[in-house]
């Protein structure tokens, strides 16, 4: 034991400093991104003009979120001083109150297809949704949005009572065949109809934002 090392104090110990060192930066971190965002938020009442889901278009939400939508399309049009989505049509800067009853939240990240916040605003036909998700390409040409066939029965004949029986281009239409929409797909696109945000959100808002809200997209 001539050439032994003297043993370290606490604070002289290698792995206890970078563990602490850990802590404390994943402390600071939480602190900023988790309980400050939490606590700045968690009184934000809903604006008047949002309304909460319907039990159908829930089921639609999750159909959405079952099918991926979210990796191609936003729900959050950015500041003008950001991005020009309003002059995209997308509608003014979405707000934390506009989110009031979205559990969890579908903002997403990408932006593949455009931003569908307002899109029941500015796209409010059924036929058109339903016949889109059934060939995007049919409506939009040279659309890479996928194609959802499964949402639908292709069949001889006609549409039985209480089937809705979609209306397509003559392109896609062959005689005595008939495209009916199944009930996932008539939840999918009365959520998608009820993505309206043109409201004012808040009276404190009377801005560039506000200005942009009471046109619609
Ligand atoms: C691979 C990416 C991708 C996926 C996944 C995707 N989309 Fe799209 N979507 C697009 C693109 C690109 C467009 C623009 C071209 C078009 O209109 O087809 C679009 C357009 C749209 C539009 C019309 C938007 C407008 O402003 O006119 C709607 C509505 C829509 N998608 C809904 C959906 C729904 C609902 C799903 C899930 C079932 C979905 N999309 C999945 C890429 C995607």
């Amino acid at each position: 034991m001539s050439a032994g090392k003297a043993k370290k104090s606490f604070w002289e110990m290698d792995e206890l400093r970078i563990v602490s060192g850990a802590m404390v930066i994943l402390g600071g971190a939480t602190a900023l991104m988790v309980a400050m965002p939490y606590v700045l938020l968690k009184n934000i009442e809903p604006p008047a003009g949002l309304k909460p889901y319907t039990s159908v278009q829930l089921t639609g939400r999750q159909v959405y979120i079952a099918n991926g939508c979210i990796y191609c399309h936003s729900q959050q049009p950015r500041d003008i001083k950001q991005a020009p989505d309003a002059a995209r049509g997308w509608g003014r800067a979405s707000v934390a109150a506009d989110y009031a009853y979205d559990t969890p939240h579908l903002l997403g990240t990408m932006r593949t297809g455009p931003d569908l916040f307002n899109i029941g605003a500015r796209q409010p036909s059924k036929d058109w949704h339903l016949g889109h998700l059934y060939q995007p390409r049919a409506y939009t040409p040279g659309s890479i949005m996928p194609s959802y066939p499964y949402f639908f029965e292709v069949r001889k004949g006609v549409a039985k009572p209480g089937e809705t029986a979609i209306t397509l281009p003559p392109a896609l239409t062959k005689p005595g065949e008939v495209v009916i929409a199944k009930p996932e797909v008539l939840a999918l696109v009365n959520y998608l109809i009820g993505l309206d945000h043109t409201y004012i959100p808040l009276p404190a808002l009377a801005t560039p934002n506000a200005a942009q809200a009471a046109t619609k997209p």
